[in-house]
């Protein structure tokens, strides 16, 4: 056993520790000698993507979060609207969908069955159907009209964390395809963004050899109650799988919230003392989105809270209001979640190995959920 987990602990740590690999073996042979991106096992020809007029994401858990990176990303590229949904939910709503919708399930296993149900659904209603999946041969795919497989490796740990960072980069890929494919709306060019993507490994394995900090403030943090996850743009569905990860594994309470919309609500909760992890968009963003984040660690510091903030490296507006400053490499605002997540998976194996949990059989949950 100890040989499979590869001289890690536990999968969990191993799995973590492979994520550049995922990340580099998902990009592998999509582009042919011109640059342009070759997917194979799409299912649809290149007039059929052009007839799409909708996208819907359906996926349950991690790879919902997935989905929702992937629509800050396919929208703005492509500019299709894309719709992300848990699958279960989609399922049982008479959802408004035709022929000229593009339904695309994220399953790292490919058997969820709530995920499996939305496709089959969509199918009735005539929908176009495209697998982001795992692994090879499974129902989902199987029964979808294309796949575009991620090649993140056999994932063991119940909780998902390099599938998670495969999903995101298939769905990336994706949507580059549609921009060549369609044409798109802005001039982050394909060749361009592909360039910046084949950096992304490389980035990862920095963030992964500088987490001694990470590890240390997680054991510090055993006996927490509860924890809070805030971020904006990208950055929100990182918050909630930052908070997800903890949930699982760690179980203490932990919610994910969009960091604007702190002051409709959440802000309430804030009392000395409350650990907050804050996911900062990188000083680039558009829209001034690095300082309304500021912004909001300045408020939630000035009532108490103690602020842990993941910021890209060379930002040092955040430093005077946060307690901890965890740093990753400068990147593209719209690829930053394969970095930014990468702290908050550490945060919580380490949460819960320093409280003497099964990492990778947390209790009550299964790896792959095969009943409705
Ligand atoms: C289960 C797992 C989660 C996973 C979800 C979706 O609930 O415990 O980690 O995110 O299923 O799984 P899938 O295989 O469809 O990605």
């Amino acid at each position: 056993a100890a040989a499979e987990k590869g001289g890690y602990d536990t999968f969990m740590e191993k799995e973590i520790h492979e994520q550049p690999h995922a990340v580099a073996d998902t990009l592998l042979g999509r582009t042919n000698e011109n640059g342009d991106l070759v997917l194979d096992e799409m299912g649809m020809s290149e007039e059929e993507l052009r007839a799409i007029d909708k996208m819907v994401i359906v996926a349950c858990g991690t790879a919902a979060y997935a989905g929702m990176v992937a629509k800050y990303a396919i929208e703005r590229w492509a500019r299709i609207p894309v719709e992300v949904e848990l699958a279960h939910e989609f399922r049982y709503r008479d959802p408004v969908i035709d022929e000229k919708t593009l339904v695309v399930s994220i399953s790292q296993s490919g058997e969820t069955m709530d995920t499996l149900m939305a496709v089959r659904h969509a199918k009735e209603l005539g929908a176009r159907t495209i697998s982001i999946c795992n692994t090879h041969g499974s129902t989902i795919p199987r029964e979808s009209d294309g796949v575009l497989y991620t090649h993140a490796g056999p994932e063991i740990a119940v909780a998902s964390t390099k599938a998670f960072l495969a999903q995101i980069t298939a769905s990336y890929i994706l949507g580059l395809y549609l921009v060549q494919v369609r044409g798109g709306g802005h001039d982050d060019g394909v060749v361009e963004v592909m360039r910046e993507l084949h950096q992304v490994p490389e980035k990862i394995q920095t963030v992964l050899d500088g987490m001694d900090r990470v590890k240390e403030i997680a054991r510090f943090m055993a006996d927490s109650r509860a924890v809070l996850f805030l971020g904006r743009h990208v950055g929100f569905p990182v918050a909630m799988e930052g908070a997800l990860k903890l949930k699982e594994l760690a179980y203490i309470h932990a919610e994910g919230f969009a960091a604007g919309e702190l002051k409709h609500g959440p802000i309430a909760l804030i009392e000395p003392g409350q650990p907050v992890f804050i996911v900062v968009p990188s000083p680039d963003s558009e829209h001034g989105l690095h300082g309304k984040v500021v912004s909001n660690i300045q408020e939630i510091r000035a009532r108490g809270a103690r602020t842990l903030v993941i910021a890209e490296e060379g930002d040092e507006d955040v430093v005077p209001f946060a307690d901890e400053v965890i740093r990753v490499p400068r990147t593209p605002a719209l690829l930053a979640p394969l970095l930014t997540v990468v702290p908050l998976q550490i945060f919580a194996l380490e949460l819960s190995t320093a409280k003497g949990l099964d990492v990778d059989q947390p209790r009550n949950l299964a790896k792959s959920v095969t009943v409705e």
